[in-house]
């Protein structure tokens, strides 16, 4: 029976066998020595998600003055089930992430098929072969108990089982670039000490070669400027000794637009490392503050988005207010406080906690539930009430689900036994809430419906017209606004029709 990964479009792939990866080694000795006589260096990314298969290409596509590629690229994905189709796929030319960016897939075929200077592989002896590692694999946040964010902890069991490959593989020379967040002092207290111990056992003298870590943090956000938020972007780093620190700095700035977007320099890992978590944490503090003044603005008869757009008119010091929404998700802004605040207790040992960041988490956490109240309010109970949620992904007009509020709304929804049927244009499945079938085509959700929630604003949702949502579902629905995705006027054509509209923050709304 072979070990089979399946993609996500159901194409089934054989894992390598033992014998395979044996042929695969020669192969990727013969590669790295042809492209090492083309005068490249030679890079590895280690983890091909989000990041890592995108970054992957922003390397190999980089060239010098003269239009040669610096460097080869060995993709590198571990072989597990659930993610081993990437690296056929990747191989093809195709990209493993769908995007909004057309430059995605010309950036992979680029690389892949035409200049050939990037290829995935899941053989881990390739790290023997090459000068860098970029290092983008996940590092998760666990929090045990839903609304308490201070109780999360971070398992570093898998990362550190993937530093420690490096370390076995690795030259003493080879510099690791770690770009996956981590909690601040996970260079220091983490990635060297492993690596020391893996030189030491295979005989290196780690004073004539200290190990040679970077942190550098990706700000990547995969929708419309995919690739350029990586390329064309301003990036932060630093290294665990000077040799670090030049060999990152060469290596950003052979691969970036630094002309443009300059680095920035660290005094140390630490600090970079605290800058990423720091910088999440500013973003989930800034959406807290909107979430619990939406409930304030709710109860006193004022639209929030109004207020907000006036309170954004500062500019320079109050434009980057956000906005409130159903609830806060994706994969960053949900773990990173708590990764700094698990890092501030138990890799430092410090006393107290990081309060607000926490706090912050929890806010937007539970934020969902706020929704559930509102539609609980004009009905007598949620039993076998008929609601259709519209959206399940974690921003509009992408197809990420990681963390989504709208798996929160759904579930709790769900506890008290509602009727809830989800729909969503980008989404084909929806891993972390198996057992909830998403539709892509409204007819399925919207007939007899007594709730519609524009639960995320994508641009199809904004589009539709009142009459039509109406007609679809054959009642007088309550519409719930999660994020300002109706208009007053769109709002009054609803009431118009006899619906009752409701929305997050929408106080202004009689
Ligand atoms: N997604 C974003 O928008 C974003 C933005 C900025 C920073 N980050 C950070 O970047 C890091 C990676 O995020 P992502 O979204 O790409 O995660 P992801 O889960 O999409 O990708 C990680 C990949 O690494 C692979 N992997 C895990 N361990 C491995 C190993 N030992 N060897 C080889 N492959 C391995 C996994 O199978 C997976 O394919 C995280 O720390 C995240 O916080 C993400």
């Amino acid at each position: 029976m072979p070990n089979l990964s399946i993609a996500p479009d159901g194409t089934k792939y054989e894992i390598p066998t033992e014998e395979e990866n044996a042929k695969e080694r020669e192969i990727l000795i013969k590669i790295t020595e042809e492209q090492r006589k083309l005068g490249r260096k030679i890079v590895a990314v280690q983890g091909l998600g989000f990041v890592g298969c995108v970054m992957a290409t922003v390397v190999a596509d980089a060239t010098d003055k003269d239009g040669n590629p610096y460097y080869f690229v060995h993709g590198h994905q571990r072989a597990s089930k659930r993610s081993y189709w990437k690296v056929p796929v990747i191989n093809s030319g195709i990209p493993p992430v769908s995007s909004s960016d057309p430059e995605v897939p010309e950036i992979f075929r680029r690389t892949v098929v035409e200049r050939k200077n990037f290829r995935a592989t899941s053989e881990d002896s390739v790290y023997s072969l090459v000068d860098i590692v970029v290092v983008d694999i996940q590092l998760d946040a666990t929090k045990p108990s839903f609304g308490e964010a201070e109780k999360g902890y971070c398992d570093l069991l898998a990362f550190r089982e993937g530093i420690r490959m490096l370390g076995e593989h690795i030259r003493p020379d080879c510099l690791v670039l770690v770009e996956t967040t981590v909690p601040p002092g996970t260079c220091e207290k983490v990635v060297k000490p492993i690596l020391e111990e893996e030189f030491i056992k295979r005989g290196i003298d780690i004073k004539a070669n200290p190990p040679l870590v970077a942190h550098s943090y990706e700000r990547v956000m995969p929708g419309a400027k995919y690739v350029a938020s990586i390329r064309d972007f301003w990036r932060v780093y630093s290294g665990v000794n000077q040799k670090s620190i030049d060999l990152c700095r060469e290596f950003l700035t052979n691969c970036l637009d630094v002309e443009n977007y300059p680095l920035t320099q660290l005094d140390n890992t630490n600090a970079s490392e605290l800058a990423k978590t720091m910088e999440n944490t500013y973003r989930a503090v800034n959406i807290a503050l909107t979430l619990e003044w939406a409930r304030f603005a709710e109860q006193i008869g004022v639209d929030i988005f109004k207020v907000r757009d006036a309170i954004r008119k500062r500019k320079g010091t109050h434009d980057n207010l956000l906005r409130p929404s159903l609830g806060v998700g994706g994969y960053c802004l949900t773990k990173d406080p708590v990764l700094a605040n698990w890092a501030m207790q138990t890799l430092f040992g410090l006393e107290g906690r990081l309060d607000m960041a926490i706090r912050s988490v929890n806010i937007n956490d539970t934020m969902p539930l706020h929704t559930i109240e509102i539609i609980a309010r004009e009905f007598e109970t949620l039993r076998n009430l008929k609601i259709a949620v519209l959206g399940v992904s974690y921003l509009e007009n992408v197809g990420d689900t990681r963390h989504s509020p709208s798996k929160t709304l759904v579930e709790f929804l769900r506890k008290e036994f509602a009727d809830v049927l989800t729909h969503d244009p980008y989404v084909e499945a929806w891993p972390e809430l198996e057992e909830s079938q998403v539709e892509s085509d409204l007819k399925a959700v919207l007939p007899g419906a007594e709730v519609v929630v524009f639960a995320v604003g994508h641009d199809q949702y904004k589009n539709l017209k009142p009459a039509e949502v109406v007609a679809m579902c054959g009642t007088k629905p309550l519409i719930v606004d999660c994020s300002n995705f109706l208009n007053d006027a769109t709002i009054a054509e609803y009431k118009k029709l006899g619906c009752k509209v409701r929305g997050v923050g929408k106080g202004h709304i009689v």
